[in-house]
């Protein structure tokens, strides 16, 4: 099996969905720009349909950005395609993404369709958008809580049709992973013509399991995961690109995947889009958050500074990080604190030393955290 897995990022889309997120047209281009750099290989601009100011963006970024297939998403309307292959026609190469709901809940109450209605429907979504790029993504909204076997037969017609990466959305966060895993498993056993196909996993992260599911789909056999810089999307987000490709990488051992990201770039690219989507990193963040690299516990400071690998299995510099750091709280040990004054050019003899550690525990018993300046106190007093 191939073992290159394709990043599309869905960040413009998908997560400029975010409630309180809009990004202007030179935001998507700054963040475009990055994303091409980063290594993204299918970036998703929009759904041009939605607003001309969305059908600017994707056309802009179509016409600015080279070197990465750009997409946009539609309904499965006529209106919807054309006007996204129209927005899409500057483009070096294009992609439109387009499908309809699976399980009862959204063919019951949302599209109001039969089965076999919804099907004919998505077959002659993908006919017709086939006349303006040969690579065409259908989705199966709400893939997660669908009735495999009509999974199956939608796949099937819709490959045939002409569809060429195929999207099994876990729309709502539903699925754990073990449950995504034969998800996907089961459509490229079951389906004839999967072989013709990229499967792609597109995981919501409503019960905080959208990277879980997203390895396990790709341990399945997808070789597309839909991810959003920082995790951004609908209510709780979508995947985080930073994790499934840290997750792909540090544990090459499990999966023997690889993207094509610079992981260099993706402590960069976080801050980017946090700073122009406002939306900030919790701390805690995987692979990113402020927190990521930083030990404060006693233990786990004289454990890193003997040797980083006993608490940190990913180097920092992997994400271009600077270095771990040592914080100083009231958890902190000798070791740590013998660390920081170190690189801060203080060196004292053992019971000077004693001392100084004690009046230091006194003054992190006071602060949550111990600054050089309170340090260079401590010295000076
Ligand atoms: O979550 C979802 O199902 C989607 C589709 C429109 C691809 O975002
Ligand atoms: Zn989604």
């Amino acid at each position: 099996m191939n073992n290159r897995v394709l990043v599309f990022d869905t960040t413009l889309r998908d997560g400029e969905q975010s409630p309180g997120v809009r990004l202007s047209v030179a935001d998507k281009i700054e963040i475009g720009r990055q994303l091409v750099d980063l290594g993204v290989d299918i970036l998703e601009s929009g759904f041009p349909i939605s607003s001309p100011g969305d059908f600017e963006s994707v056309e802009t970024l179509a016409r600015e950005l080279k070197g990465v297939t750009i997409c946009a998403l539609t309904r499965a309307r006529q209106k919807d395609i054309e006007v996204a292959a129209e927005a899409l026609k500057p483009a070096e190469r294009r992609r439109i993404h387009t499908g309809l709901g699976v399980s009862a809940n959204h063919l019951d109450f949302k599209l109001r369709m039969t089965k076999e209605q919804a099907l004919e429907t998505g077959v002659n979504a993908v006919k017709f958008a086939r006349q303006y790029t040969d690579d065409i993504e259908y989705f199966m909204e709400d893939s997660g809580r669908a009735d495999p076997e009509y999974v199956y037969r939608v796949v099937e017609e819709v490959i045939k049709a002409g569809a060429t990466t195929i999207n099994v959305p876990d729309t709502t966060g539903y699925t754990y992973p073990n449950e995504y895993y034969h998800l996907i498993k089961g459509i490229i056993d079951n389906v004839p013509n999967s072989d013709k196909a990229i499967f792609s996993c597109h995981c919501h992260n409503d019960l905080g399991m959208a990277t879980a599911n997203t390895l396990a789909g790709v341990m399945a056999g997808a070789r597309q995961v839909e991810v959003t810089v920082n995790g951004i999307g609908e209510r709780a987000g979508n995947t985080a690109l930073e994790e499934v490709v840290m997750a792909l990488h540090i544990r090459s051992d499990k999966f023997m995947c690889q993207t094509g990201i610079d992981t260099k770039q993706l402590l960069a690219t976080s801050r980017m889009v946090s700073r122009l989507t406002g939306m900030t990193v919790q701390r805690n963040k995987a692979v990113v958050g402020a927190n990521a690299y930083a030990h404060s516990s006693g233990i786990h400071q004289d454990g890193v500074l003997k040797e980083r690998s006993t608490y940190e299995i990913i180097d920092p510099h992997l994400v271009g990080a600077e270095k771990s750091e040592i914080i100083l709280t009231a958890r902190s040990g000798r070791h740590g604190l013998k660390f920081r004054l170190h690189e801060m050019g203080f060196d004292f003899p053992d019971e000077r030393f004693e001392h100084l550690y004690n009046e230091f525990l006194k003054v992190a018993d006071t602060k949550q955290e111990v600054y050089e300046d309170d340090l260079r106190e401590l010295v000076n007093r």
